[in-house]
């Protein structure tokens, strides 16, 4: 049983060297891999988004396809802590930039004093294994003066339904948790999975779509 971000990072690590993908969400053929890509399309769009963060970004295979990442105009920061993945995703885009930092190691930074037009946060929300680290993570990611997050997760209606093995714990996703300041502009179903969900959520501050 996973029990901490460390038993999470050995696993993610042993996972890929073994099955050499990330999971069905990342793979070409999967209708959730699509809409996760449009999602970040629709948000490219309005022509608003210079710099994204795409937090546990995994193989990021969305960026080789969107004509937005491709023309050195948009900053892509990728954090990735799982070395394995990193290693490749490194080799395989030199020119963007990726961080082998972990979650909590990213709320304590303050990115260069960083705000993001473009927070990407798929798949990853339901991996974090310790309850405190799923709070700090949401507050970090929704307390900065980021501009837009686009964010995945489990809507399950009962709490803690964790994994045997322990790497999978979907919590139950509250936006109005958020605050006043992040209004949630769209959300989308998974064409695939009834309770996965993701939000496109907007700052009311400093909104890229108005
Ligand atoms: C299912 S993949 C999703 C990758 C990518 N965001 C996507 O949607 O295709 C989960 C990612 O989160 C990272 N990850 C999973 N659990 C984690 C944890 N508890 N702590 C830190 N990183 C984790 C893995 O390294 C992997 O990159």
């Amino acid at each position: 049983m996973l029990k901490t971000e460390q038993d999470a990072l050995a696993y993610w690590d042993q996972r890929f060297k073994d099955k050499g993908d990330v999971g069905w969400g990342s793979q070409k053929n999967s209708k959730w891999y699509k809409q996760k890509k449009e999602a970040v399309a629709t948000a490219l769009k309005t022509g608003k988004v210079k710099r994204v963060l795409d937090i546990c970004c995994g193989d990021c295979k969305f960026i080789a396809e969107l004509p937005e990442f491709q023309d050195g105009s948009i900053e892509y920061v990728g954090v990735e802590p799982t070395k394995a993945i990193y290693d490749q995703i490194t080799k395989e885009f030199p020119d963007k930039t990726f961080l082998n930092i972990t979650p909590s190691e990213l709320i304590k930074t303050d990115m260069n004093n960083g705000q993001f037009d473009l927070i990407i946060c798929y798949d990853f929300l339901f991996h974090i294994v310790e309850d405190d680290l799923y709070h700090d993570f949401l507050k970090w990611m929704f307390n900065r003066d980021n501009k837009c997050v686009i964010v995945s997760y489990d809507d399950v209606e009962k709490k803690d339904q964790r994994s045997e093995q322990g790497h999978y714990i979907p919590r139950v996703f509250d936006t109005t948790a958020l605050g006043y300041w992040w209004n949630t502009t769209s959300t989308v179903k998974s064409a695939e999975h009834k309770s996965l969900k993701l939000h496109i959520l907007q700052s009311k501050k400093r909104p890229i779509v108005r």
